[in-house]
């Protein structure tokens, strides 16, 4: 595997690779990765020719008080995960690369309506970051195909909003949400978990599928569904910041004539903010 920081040196190489006809990959990553990202990986390698990880903690994804110090750096480690399944190119730019004028930035890429709900009511500024990064390193990588796990589920439509509105030449594919054994979702924030925090964290998915099931059953009171799973969830030790019953489109409220549904929960057990979500074909 090439590990490259310099911009205009995985550039270079990367057009040359294009010329000569090869579709590349690309999965950007804050790195600590786990089986959920390397998923991402194997996923992509069926759809491209050359593959490209990019490890980046995004400074301007993080809201002043979220964990960006914290967040868990382990790179000597994710190189080996990488080079254990045939990775390509890892990109490793730093902040001075991506931010030369710091975060303040001039030209930032903002998605509407689709970053106002979930995880946007509580972290206003987060998606025009994680937008602004993509894009980056979209610009500099230039990638054919980019795969983005469901797990964060509204980050990937806001994406696939983004490359479609501004015509970017790039597919984007949705790889699924791995899990722990207990059920739990793979999130790097997950080692922050005590054993105990850990075990109760499995409510989450159980919650979920506890509500789908409802759901599926003819129930289409979704006011009253997403306050019987928060109180749930509540009585087990998280702290809920949404639960949610969306139309999986548009990721609006559910209406109770929409086919296509997404239950989607974030709630902090412990330090932790753990997200989960399910798709529900009605
Ligand atoms: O999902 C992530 O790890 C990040 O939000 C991403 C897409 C790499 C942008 O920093």
């Amino acid at each position: 595997m090439k590990i490259i920081q310099n911009p205009h040196e995985i550039q270079k190489d990367l057009i040359t690779l294009k010329k000569a006809g090869k579709k590349i990959g690309l999965i950007p990553t804050m790195g600590n990765l786990h089986r959920g990202h390397l998923s991402l990986f194997k996923l992509a390698q069926t759809h491209c020719d050359v593959l490209v990880g990019s490890i980046f903690v995004n400074p301007m994804q993080f809201g002043a008080n979220e964990d960006l110090d914290k967040y868990p750096r382990t790179l000597n480690d994710d190189i080996k995960k990488l080079e254990s399944i045939n990775v390509d190119y890892l990109f490793t730019p730093t902040n001075d690369i991506i931010y030369p004028l710091g975060t303040n930035v001039n030209t930032s890429i903002e998605v509407n309506r689709l970053t106002e709900r979930l995880c946007g009511e509580t972290r206003p500024e987060h998606f025009r970051g994680v937008a602004t990064v993509v894009n980056i390193l979209f610009n500099i990588l230039r990638p054919d195909v980019v795969v983005f796990g469901k797990k964060d589920y509204q980050q990937y439509m806001i994406l696939n909003a983004m490359v479609k509105d501004l015509f970017m030449p790039i597919e984007i594919i949705a790889g699924e949400i791995i899990r722990e054994e207990n059920g739990l979702a793979m999130s790097s924030r997950n080692k922050f978990l005590s054993i105990e925090e850990k075990q109760k964290a499995a409510e989450l998915r159980k919650t979920i599928l506890a509500t789908a099931a409802q759901i599926e059953s003819g129930k289409r009171n979704y006011g009253s569904l997403q306050q019987e799973a928060i109180q749930r969830l509540q009585n087990k030790g998280f702290k809920v910041d949404y639960f949610e019953i969306c139309n999986a489109l548009d990721l609006e409220k559910a209406t109770d004539t929409d086919s296509q549904i997404l239950i989607a929960c974030a709630a902090w057990m412990g330090q932790p903010r753990l997200l989960d979500n399910l798709e529900v074909e009605l």
